[in-house]
């Protein structure tokens, strides 16, 4: 089977068709996802959280990412399979970015990479697609800025929406093929929309983005706790709690393993 690419992508916007994007860090969710037709599926740094417990996306490492991006490329078929740059990974230049983005590409077999910012990371963003990398921006509440944001909290209210709205400008100009615009308010996310040729992908972004991503754990309610702008479509935490007891409960009465499971 052919992998969706960035003409694919192009081609969804031009049709006006929306999208949907989830994230994936191992090889099983990925087929799953893969097999349900989602066709980008990103490994995103909340890998910090979801997978390696950090209580933020700061401290996790390319080397941590590349074994799982690789995961992800190996458990799917169709889906384009989208790179995240962690912190520290692209910010100090254009060479640091293209250096990373090179080792995910010719270590995982992704197909595109993901950095954080818009202007401020421009030289980065440019250096990777001259060299070939398709790059997805992202726009609005940046993750790897808590510390300057200080806390997760709704961006580009007011003046600082015209400046989200040139970041995301300045990224289609230098050929970013789509752009990821969280915790942004709903008309703001509907100008940047209506303004670019290249696809907005929201994440607490309203309904007028061009796709939507969320983080799979969050999608499938694996975390108790999540942001407003998180729809919960299954309870797999119940589930697997339900699962996880009745396994205990059933080997310590004994009753696991019965006939039917050992070799006789
Ligand atoms: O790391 C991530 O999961 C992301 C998405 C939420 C866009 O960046
Ligand atoms: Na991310």
């Amino acid at each position: 089977t052919k992998r969706v690419t960035v003409r694919d992508i192009a081609a969804a916007k031009a049709r006006g068709e929306k999208w949907p994007m989830l994230t994936a860090y191992d090889a099983l969710t990925a087929r799953i996802f893969d097999e349900a037709g989602i066709p980008v599926l990103l490994v995103g740094d909340s890998a910090a959280m979801v997978v390696y417990g950090y209580d933020s996306t700061i401290p996790v490492t390319v080397d941590d990412l590349i074994p799982l991006t690789a995961a992800v490329v190996r458990g799917s078929k169709r889906a384009m399979v989208v790179a995240d740059l962690p912190f520290g990974s692209y910010q100090a230049s254009a060479e640091q970015a293209l250096t990373t983005a090179t080792r995910f590409l010719k270590e995982t077999g992704a197909h595109a990479v993901k950095l954080e910012g818009g202007r401020r990371v421009l030289p980065q963003a440019e250096a990777m697609i001259a060299a070939g990398i398709p790059v997805m921006g992202h726009l609005g509440l940046t993750p790897q800025s808590v510390n300057v944001f200080g806390g997760y909290r709704v961006q580009g209210r007011g003046e600082s929406g015209e400046q989200l709205l040139q970041d995301a400008k300045a990224l289609e100009a230098a050929g970013a093929f789509a752009v990821v615009l969280e915790c942004v308010p709903e008309d703001l996310a509907e100008r940047v929309t209506a303004s670019l040729s290249i696809p907005t992908i929201g994440i607490g972004a309203g309904p007028v983005t061009d796709a939507q991503v969320l983080v799979w754990q969050d999608m499938a309610g694996m975390v108790p706790h999540t942001a407003k702008f998180v729809k919960k479509y299954a309870q797999i935490g119940e589930v697997l709690t339900d699962a996880a007891k009745s396994f205990a409960d059933e080997v310590v009465g004994g009753v696991f393993p019965a006939p039917e499971h050992a070799y006789h």
